[in-house]
């Protein structure tokens, strides 16, 4: 942090997390195991490194469990509090709910589903420095056409915001962190939904205030689909991601206590195996996430996948791209490819059937 005032960080966490069903039936998305540890255990790690320490969690979904998890933050080095939204307000009423419990003049706000290596030091005195009202950091990503975008002028501010467009003019895209003036949070209407990107930045625009951007171009990956899940954990245990949350060696696997993995299994791409799963003879697992208890049988292949906590998969059966719920178990020889996601519970018959939509 740049001036002697550090300035608060808030962490919206309160989305239901629909693309990650059936994952988030049982926990909010910043909550699921991710390289080891909770989604969210890694951001405030960024957080905590860049010398934040009052940080306040915007939650609505599954409120309590995140305070069971972090309680009052001391031993990561952090004063974290908690604010419920009865009903959600979506992203910019859930900051105005957070108005009272803020201390400096600004806040930074991350969405909590975001894994990022851009300098949040730079970006608080790019904020201070310009004088804006509000400054985002903009990430300059290979395919824009993908999402909204953000054109800025020579000095960095803001011209409009763009909604997703085939050829759009520039590489720069919201990356979901924004540095606030506490005014600018104040003005927000209170008591309802409002949305950063449709309403509080097209209105703050409209109005002549100032907007910034601060563009970077270093790790950056938004892990609300299942396939941007596990590559978002696969890159932590691989160390491309940024964490000083990792619960182990940056490598091609991590395991934690108590899994088992047979001597020939072979593990690697980045997977995380949760505490006691269980991996069997010949199995080969790639770039996968294994919540805690689950297991694969001998011989089977597992790639690019998510098995929720206790999910089973039989021998010989093979999976690519797939997410199981929790308890979820696949029968011996099935075949489960891109995007079959399997309900918490279900249970697969065994046979080479190939499952390729929900189940
Ligand atoms: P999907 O339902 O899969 O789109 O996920 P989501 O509900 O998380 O929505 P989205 O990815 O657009 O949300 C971006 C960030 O804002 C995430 O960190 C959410 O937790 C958070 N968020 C979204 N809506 C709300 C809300 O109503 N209240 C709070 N506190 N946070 C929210």
């Amino acid at each position: 942090m740049t001036s002697d005032q550090p300035a608060d960080a808030v962490v919206l966490v309160g989305g239901k997390g629909t693309r990650l069903r059936p994952l988030t039936l049982s926990a909010p998305k910043p909550m699921l195991p991710t390289a080891g540890v909770p989604f969210l255990s890694h951001l405030l790690s960024r957080i905590g490194a860049a010398g934040f320490r009052h940080v306040v969690l915007g939650t609505s979904y599954r409120a309590e469990v995140f305070e069971d998890f972090f309680g009052d933050g001391a031993p990561l080095g952090l004063e974290i509090e908690y604010v419920v939204e009865d009903e959600p307000l979506d992203t910019a009423g859930a900051i105005r709910n957070v108005a009272g419990r803020l201390r400096a003049d600004d806040a930074v706000v991350f969405n909590g589903d975001i894994l990022a290596g851009a300098d949040l030091g730079e970006l608080v005195r790019t904020h201070r420095d310009s004088g804006a009202d509000v400054t985002l950091h903009l990430q300059r990503v290979a395919d824009p056409s993908r999402f909204g975008s953000v054109p800025t002028d020579s000095s960095g501010r803001v011209l409009e915001f763009l909604e997703k467009i085939p050829d759009p003019p520039t590489d720069q895209i919201n990356a979901g962190c924004y540095v606030f003036r506490r005014s600018v949070i104040e003005s927000i209407p209170e008591g309802r939904p409002v949305s950063v990107e449709r309403e509080t930045f097209p209105g703050l625009l409209a109005s002549g205030a100032h907007i910034h951007g601060y563009v970077d171009s270093s790790y950056w990956l938004d892990v609300g689909t299942p396939e941007a899940f596990v590559r978002g954990s696969a890159d932590l245990v691989r160390g491309l991601a940024p964490t000083s949350a990792l619960p182990g060696e940056v490598g091609e696997s991590l395991v934690l206590g108590g899994a088992h993995v047979a001597g020939d299994a072979e593990v690697d791409g980045g997977s995380a195996i949760g505490a006691d799963a269980e991996i069997g003879a010949g199995a080969r697992v790639s770039g996968s996430v294994l919540f805690d208890g689950a297991s694969i049988g001998e011989g089977a292949v597992v790639e690019r996948s998510v098995l929720g906590a206790g999910a089973r998969v039989g021998a010989g059966a093979r999976l690519s791209g797939v997410v199981l719920g929790d308890g979820a178990s696949v029968g011996a020889r099935c075949e489960l490819v891109d995007g079959a996601r399997v309900w918490p519970g279900v249970e697969l018959p065994d046979g080479a059937v190939r499952f390729s939509s929900d189940a």
